[in-house]
C-alpha cells in the first residue's frame, strides 16, 4: 500500500504489482466505496495539507470509480476472470 501511494504520488517507482485483481470479486457497492473515501479524505486531512493531499484524494476518487466499473464489469461477465 506504500509502495503504491509512493509510486502514484511521488512518481517513485516502488511499487510493481496490479492494485485491482483484490478488488474484483469483493462484494462491495458504490456505498462501500463512497465509505472508503470518506475515511481516506479524513484520514488525508488529519495527517496532510497541500498539492500533495488534494491529489491523493482526487487520485483515490479516480481509482474508486474504475474499481467499481470494473467489479460491475466482472459481474456481468463472470467467465472474464482478470
Ligand atoms: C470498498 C472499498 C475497498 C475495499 C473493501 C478494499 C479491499 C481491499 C482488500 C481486501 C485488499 C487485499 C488485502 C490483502 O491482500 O491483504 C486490498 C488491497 C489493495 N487495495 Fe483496496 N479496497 C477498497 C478500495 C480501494 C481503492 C479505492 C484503492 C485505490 C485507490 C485501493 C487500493 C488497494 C491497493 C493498492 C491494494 C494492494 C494491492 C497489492 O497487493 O498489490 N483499494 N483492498
Amino acid at each position: 500500500m506504500y509502495t503504491f501511494w509512493q509510486t502514484v504520488l511521488l512518481e517513485e517507482y516502488t511499487y510493481n504489482g496490479a492494485p485491482f485483481p483484490p478488488h474484483a470479486r469483493l462484494s462491495v457497492d458504490e456505498n462501500h466505496f463512497n465509505q472508503w473515501l470518506n475515511l481516506f479524505a479524513q484520514t488525508v486531512d488529519t495527517l496532510f495539507t497541500g498539492d500533495k493531499a488534494n491529489e491523493a484524494k482526487w487520485r483515490a476518487a479516480k481509482m474508486a470509480q474504475m474499481f467499481q466499473h470494473k467489479i460491475a464489469y466482472f459481474k456481468n461477465n463472470p467467465l472474464n476472470i482478470l
